[in-house]
């Protein structure tokens, strides 16, 4: 399962890249105001630091906009300035009607704001790049999200999506392990969350016994 960065944050990204392994990173409007900068130095900063590589970064329209065809033109400007963009489009009729002529173009899409499995099917038929079910916004209401994720992923077997499925607004390990048991394709989630992923605190137990226990022994010579 690949993971994803998400964030705006280029800090973040380059350390989550160098070190963790990430395969691409997917932003939103409260990524970019968290960032502090400009949506164009946003941009600008995404196209220019990652140029060499093949890293898809996801970049979400005008959530403003409302019909397919202002969905379709700001989509063409974002995805001209960098090979790496992916379009963010939201899983409203129009934003599909957009995302089918777009991917009819070649322009990759990642279809945001997707919450049931009749949503991600239209996504996985018209052949989007991604689709983005928000998991941690639903479960932080109470509702569990696996038998959603589990009959997406079952969907797209069916009939062979190529879509890839992005497990979206990941908010802790156990979402990940979910998404991961399912044969998600991608996980999305922010740097905390996956720092506080890779911790245990037995671990940290776990080595000081194994400290005190060294500390304690004839090292002898290696
Ligand atoms: C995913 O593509 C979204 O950017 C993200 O997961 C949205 O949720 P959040 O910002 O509430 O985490």
């Amino acid at each position: 399962m690949k993971y994803f960065l998400d964030s705006a944050k280029i800090d973040e990204i380059k350390y989550a890249l160098e070190n963790w392994n990430i395969e691409g990173v997917t932003s939103n409007p409260k990524h970019v105001k968290a960032s502090g900068k400009s949506f164009s130095t946003i941009l600008k900063e995404f196209a220019e630091e990652f140029k060499e590589l093949n890293f898809p970064i996801s970049v979400e329209i005008n959530p403003h906009l409302q019909t397919a065809d202002d969905m379709i033109e700001e989509a063409m400007k974002i995805s001209s300035l960098s090979d790496n963009f992916v379009i963010k489009i939201p899983c409203t009729e129009q934003g599909l009607i957009a995302t089918k002529k777009l991917t009819e173009e070649g322009i990759r899409i990642n279809v945001t704001l997707v919450f049931t499995a009749s949503q991600a099917l239209q996504v996985g038929r018209i052949g989007a790049s991604y689709c983005s079910p928000f998991i941690g916004w639903q479960e932080a209401s109470g509702v569990d999200c696996f038998e959603l994720l589990s009959n997406i992923i079952a969907i797209y077997e069916n009939y062979d999506f190529d879509t890839e499925i992005i497990v979206a607004a990941v908010r802790n390990g156990k979402q990940i392990v979910e998404a991961a048991i399912l044969g998600a394709d991608i996980v999305t989630a922010g740097f905390q969350v996956y720092k506080d992923s890779f911790y245990h605190p037995f671990t940290d137990r776990g080595l000081k016994i194994f400290q005190d226990a060294w500390d304690d022994t004839e090292l002898g010579s290696l």
